[in-house]
């Protein structure tokens, strides 16, 4: 593996996953992969899970690791070429990544979408600077519009809990007090989408996601319609795709709720974390004997190591 910033880097998803089984029952034993090289985790953004587990998983493999705030411990960073930089933006990333590469042979960033502007986000304008200037493999940490490694778990998750075959996964929005990227929901989708599950995307209207990540999913209006006969209820709130950013007016109730489930194939519950109890999810479904989300945090490590070392085996 070169890279890992979507789905499109994992090759055959389901034998991926099943590799990523295989890491989970040795995870603590393989310090001798990764020994002499160095990850740089650079954050954007804030993290927990992603921070703790990555940096968990390259222990877990004889790494070393420098973790960057970029956004509070280096200098304001400029992405646009040809720019002249007589602003607040002292550093240009064709210089930093230059640099971070020779101190790095893994590099891992997290870059959340500004959700002001579509085309500069959904262009990945600073992970595709990332991709030209910094020559060493690049793994996202969440970028503008995907988060592989949370979808990679996620499969995991499913993986080693699902009953049947080809399960029915249903991909519910829920309410939340602010506005927030699609990169989770986009993600998930196409993972889901390429293990042959059902996949189901239920949300208001007005919160399409971009097509070109939800083909092959059934896209349903009606969310008791969709969450009937779900093995998986994946919940997470997401802004507006078609009016980038905004939420528009939601008309009906789309809070998960206990009879809400009943409609469900005793579907097991899911979340990226971190959620708000009470306004996204209720606490009697969080801490619920169907709750999986404390499962897919503890498989981010198992996803970030697979994907570690399959990064170190071509180095
Ligand atoms: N799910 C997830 O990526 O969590 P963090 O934002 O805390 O890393």
């Amino acid at each position: 593996m070169k890279q890992f910033i979507s789905v499109h880097d994992a090759g055959d998803v389901n034998q991926l996953v099943q590799e990523a089984l295989s890491v989970k029952q040795t995870v603590n034993h393989q310090s001798h992969l990764g020994k002499g090289k160095t990850i740089g985790l650079l954050f954007l953004n804030p993290s927990l899970r992603t921070r703790m587990s990555t940096q968990r998983a390259a222990y877990n493999l004889g790494m070393n690791v420098m973790v960057v705030n970029l956004d509070k411990d280096s200098w304001q960073m400029e992405f646009e070429d040809g720019a002249i930089m007589n602003s607040t933006k002292s550093e240009h990333i064709k210089e930093a990544a230059g640099v971070i590469a020779q101190y790095c042979d893994i590099v891992a960033i997290r870059c959340f979408p500004g959700l002001v502007d579509r085309d500069w986000d959904y262009d990945e304008i600073v992970l595709n600077s990332f991709l030209k200037y910094c020559k060493v493999p690049i793994v996202s940490l969440e970028s503008a519009t995907r988060h592989p490694l949370q979808s990679f778990a996620d499969m995991i998750t499913i993986a080693e809990t699902q009953q049947v075959a080809k399960p029915k996964v249903v991909l519910t929005w829920a309410p939340h007090i602010k506005a927030l990227p699609q990169a989770v929901p986009n993600s998930f989708a196409e993972w889901a989408i390429a293990t042959g599950a059902a996949v189901v995307i239920t949300h208001p209207e007005g919160y399409e996601l971009d097509g070109q990540f939800t083909e092959g999913a059934t896209i349903e209006y009606n969310q008791d319609k969709a969450l009937t006969g779900a093995d998986y209820v994946y919940v997470k709130n997401w802004s507006s795709f078609a009016d980038y950013g905004a939420m528009p007016e939601v008309t009906g109730d789309w809070l998960l709720t206990e009879e809400k489930m009943a409609l469900t194939n005793n579907g097991k519950i899911m979340h990226c974390l971190p959620v708000r109890r009470n306004v996204e999810l209720i606490d009697a479904l969080l801490d619920g004997p169907n709750s999986l989300v404390q499962r897919q945090a503890g498989n981010r490590v198992v996803a970030a190591q697979t994907v570690l070392k399959k990064i170190l085996e071509t180095l």
